[in-house]
């Protein structure tokens, strides 16, 4: 989709179902926003008019490129996902322009590779401890793997970011952030929002959180300020960073942003993405003994290394497919500071644009089957052959995703490490329904049940023993 050289003002409205005046299409997307966008797409095109959100107007664009990368400038984050800055206050996933370039500059060198492959040992020692008290379980005790992922991947998070090893704290932290995101959740699309000096049940829970969330990290802070002897971790880079121009180190606010921006993206949509896999290599059997066969010629059995990680080139790939179908990041907007022209159409100053790579990662018009679980679309010509927006799980632009790096080597080292032990099978009958909130979560989890991996060494061990 391009921009062209005429004037905003004489291209035309985009087409959409009709909507109620301020509320627009929002009760009937409520109901069901995967089904609603994706129908939405399908009747009137590539730019759709929603109708009214309060006083803005709300678009849906399903090729974003335009909007994330070619005229970024003019797209600001939207006001409705700023709601997080309640979490975050002025971190970089909310911050704009030179305060935005700024944080950015500072904070890239943090999540390079070569910093994220430092993490590695740590990640691996993560995951064994987990499979560990999976050892215990037997094969017929049904296990949520999405609450074990979401508690996996936070494990890796507060570790590698504050080295937090206390139990206590991290069921804290664990249930703070449960009211929070309940709370975030609520408020995505709301047109009317009670400031959160109001008293209800909802407000007061949140600000609770958020004390003992602030509490924590602020604690961990100090200690660091008064501590020469650092842990290697994320936290310890970001206080290690400093402004090229201005020769400043972050303040204690900033630090404290950055660690909240850091946990509320680093771990939420790592775990949605895994126990979607796990499900969909649940019902494709034939995609999981490929991945077995990949395990089995690059690991054999060993716990992979950094070095193994560009072998396991299949491994990756189911998880690339697995978050086309269920991208964690499934939502997010923007809003034009000028009024603009998308796609042909007439975008208004100050509206509200949805960007869904769910809806765009389904589209007939890049993908043969779309609903169809097939890794193979993620071979190097595949991908190739695919124009750049056909597929941004980790966003694109300049705002693209800091965390990727960090996020697809936590999750290769999961799934390799997961899948060498265990085969998951679905409950048979568990109900799996997509939630789509702030990430794209299983509504009731999923109830999987674990099979040990039968290996040679398995198998002659107690001959070996006689
Ligand atoms: C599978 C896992 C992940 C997915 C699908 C994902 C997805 C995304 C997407 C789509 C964006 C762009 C949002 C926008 O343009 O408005 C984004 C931004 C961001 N992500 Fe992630 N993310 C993941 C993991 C992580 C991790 C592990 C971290 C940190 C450790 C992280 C930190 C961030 C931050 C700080 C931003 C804001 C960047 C900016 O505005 O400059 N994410 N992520």
């Amino acid at each position: 989709m391009h921009k062209q050289s005429i004037s905003p003002r004489v291209s035309k409205a985009p087409p959409g179902p009709i909507g109620y005046p301020i509320i627009g299409n929002l009760p009937q997307m409520l109901r069901n926003p995967l089904q609603f966008l994706t129908n939405a797409v399908q009747e009137y095109g590539e730019v759709v008019h929603l109708g009214a959100m309060g006083p803005q107007q709300l678009y849906l664009v399903s090729h974003p490129e335009y909007i994330l990368q070619e005229n970024s400038r003019n797209y600001i984050k939207g006001e409705n996902f700023k709601s997080i800055k309640q979490v975050i206050g002025n971190g970089l996933a909310v911050a704009e322009g030179d305060s935005w370039r700024r944080e950015r500059r500072l904070m890239q060198p943090t999540f390079h590779r070569h910093r994220v492959g430092a993490l590695v040992t740590f990640m691996t020692k993560t995951i064994s401890q987990m499979l560990d008290t999976w050892s215990s379980i037997g094969s017929d005790k049904p296990l949520d793997v999405f609450t074990q992922m979401m508690q996996l991947a936070q494990n890796i998070l507060l570790k590698s970011l504050l080295s937090i090893d206390s139990e206590d704290e991290i069921s804290e932290m664990n249930q703070a952030w449960d009211t929070a995101y309940e709370y975030l959740s609520s408020q995505l699309w709301a047109v009317f929002k009670l400031p959160l000096w109001v008293p209800t049940p909802k407000n007061r829970a949140f600000v609770q959180a958020m004390g003992t969330l602030d509490r924590i990290v602020y604690r961990i802070i100090r200690s660091r300020r008064e501590n020469s002897n650092s842990p290697d971790d994320l936290l310890s880079m970001l206080m290690d960073t400093y402004d090229e121009e201005s020769g400043q180190g972050m303040s204690d606010k900033q630090l404290r942003d950055e660690i909240m921006t850091i946990f509320t993206g680093g771990f939420e949509t790592s775990a949605a993405v895994l126990a979607w896999t796990w499900y969909l290599l649940s019902l494709h059997p034939h995609v999981e003994s490929r991945l077995q066969d990949e395990l089995k010629s690059v690991l054999n059995g060993r716990t992979p290394t950094l070095e193994d990680l560009p072998k396991l080139k299949y491994t990756r790939m189911v998880l690339e497919e697995s978050m086309r179908l269920y991208p964690g990041a499934w939502v997010y907007t923007r809003t034009n500071l000028q009024a603009d022209e998308v796609g042909g159409y007439h975008i208004p100053a100050n509206s509200v644009i949805i960007i869904s790579p769910y809806v765009t990662h389904r589209l007939p018009a890049f993908w043969e089957n779309p609903e169809d679980f097939d890794p193979e679309g993620f071979t190097k010509e595949q991908a190739a052959a695919r124009p750049r927006y056909a597929y941004y799980p980790f966003g694109g632009g300049p705002h693209q995703c800091i965390g990727e790096i960090f996020a697809m080597t936590e999750m290769q080292l999961i799934v390799a490490m997961v899948a060498q032990k265990y085969r998951l099978h679905l409950v048979p009958g568990h109900p799996v329904e997509e939630e789509p909130m702030f990430t794209l979560r299983p509504r009731h989890g999923i109830l999987m049940t674990l099979e040990p991996q039968i290996s040679l060494g398995d198998v002659y061990a107690p001959d070996m023993q006689k």
